[in-house]
């Protein structure tokens, strides 16, 4: 029999790709960007497999364009690239890559954070560009983390290890909101506060992002919660771009109606609010939350473990619609 075929749409560690060439046809992308998705559904054409990462859209359109697709394993815990219930209405199996991320996604929403209310990346550029004249009383003064209030939105995995982070390592209080309220034990374990979203948000000194982009989340925060927010505060956000009105953060900003931001995703990224770009108070990465290579390297084993398990027959690891 012919080996069912499959498309690797972004690059991948050898290994992984030797692990998927073992099993199946592999039609390989090994480009630095993103396939157009026009090239995607063609690529796509008599696959009965794709992994792909947070960079490929999976659409109702172009699953009615693949008639032989039957697993999407996503690199990556986000999975508000793919339709999904457009993929169970047609029988095709979705997998993301969970827990293997969490420390390192955890480790920088607090780097991040860090570097946010120390004023490290405004320190930095200004060494760089030679404009460091002398240590004063005041210069670079930014806000204290250690026993501060972390305040989490989204308490799923990642928020869970950012508040082990604050609370044991930094003697924070910690405050969350999710849409459901943790175990009795577990916030216990974590010293953790339920508040309301508005409560949340005017008390955090920190706040940082980690709940799941959905239609109901898309600009959850815009003006109206950054006015909540204290004018010391910090905002961070690890999750998804489009959780944030971005023009409404660069008002805020601005006006100084919060105190800086670190930011890791951006709404339309690989392009930048030019707005963020040019304020002195913000700090911006390119969406590295999980960019170790040993946890890169579990992520990608994990995608690759999914979809041979979905094109044999056997239970995926981390399957999303089972
Ligand atoms: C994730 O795993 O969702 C990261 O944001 C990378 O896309």
């Amino acid at each position: 029999m012919d080996a069912l075929k499959v498309l690797v749409a972004r690059r991948a560690p050898a290994a992984v790709l030797d692990k998927l060439k073992a099993r199946f046809d592999v039609d390989y992308h090994d480009g630095e960007a993103p396939l157009p998705p026009e090239s995607l559904r063609e690529r796509l054409q008599g696959k009965a497999g794709a992994y792909i990462t947070g960079t490929e859209r999976i659409t109702a359109e172009l699953l009615a364009a693949c008639a032989d697709l039957r697993a999407v394993c996503t690199m990556s815990v986000g999975y508000n690239h793919i339709d999904l219930d457009a993929c169970t209405a047609r029988g095709v199996l979705v997998t993301n890559t969970p827990d293997v991320l969490t420390e390192t996604t955890a480790d920088l929403g607090f780097a991040l954070l860090m570097a946010t209310a120390r004023r490290m990346g405004e320190g930095e550029r200004l060494l760089r560009e030679g404009r460091w004249k002398s240590w004063a009383w005041d210069f670079l003064a930014g806000a204290d983390v250690h026993g501060t209030t972390l305040g989490i939105l989204g308490m799923g995995r990642i928020g869970q290890a950012l508040a082990r982070r604050g609370r044991f390592g930094f003697g924070m209080r910690i405050a969350y909101h999710n849409r459901s309220r943790l175990p009795a034990d577990v916030e216990a374990e974590l010293g953790a506060h339920y508040l309301g979203k508005d409560e949340l948000l005017s008390q955090a000194d920190h706040l940082v992002l980690v709940l799941p982009y959905t239609p109901e989340s898309h600009h959850c925060i815009g003006a109206a919660e950054l006015a909540l927010m204290k004018p010391t505060a910090t905002l961070v956000n690890i999750a998804r771009g489009g959780i944030v009105d971005e023009d409404a953060l660069a008002a805020a900003l601005r006006d100084g109606r919060i105190a800086a931001a670190g930011l890791d995703v951006f709404e339309g990224e690989p392009r930048i609010n030019p707005a963020l770009l040019t304020l002195p108070n913000t700090v911006l990465t390119p969406h590295i939350g999980s960019a170790t290579m040993p946890t890169r390297l579990a992520m990608a084993h994990l995608a690759a473990d999914n979809l041979v398990a979905a094109l044999t027959g056997a239970p995926p690891p981390t399957p999303l619609n089972p």
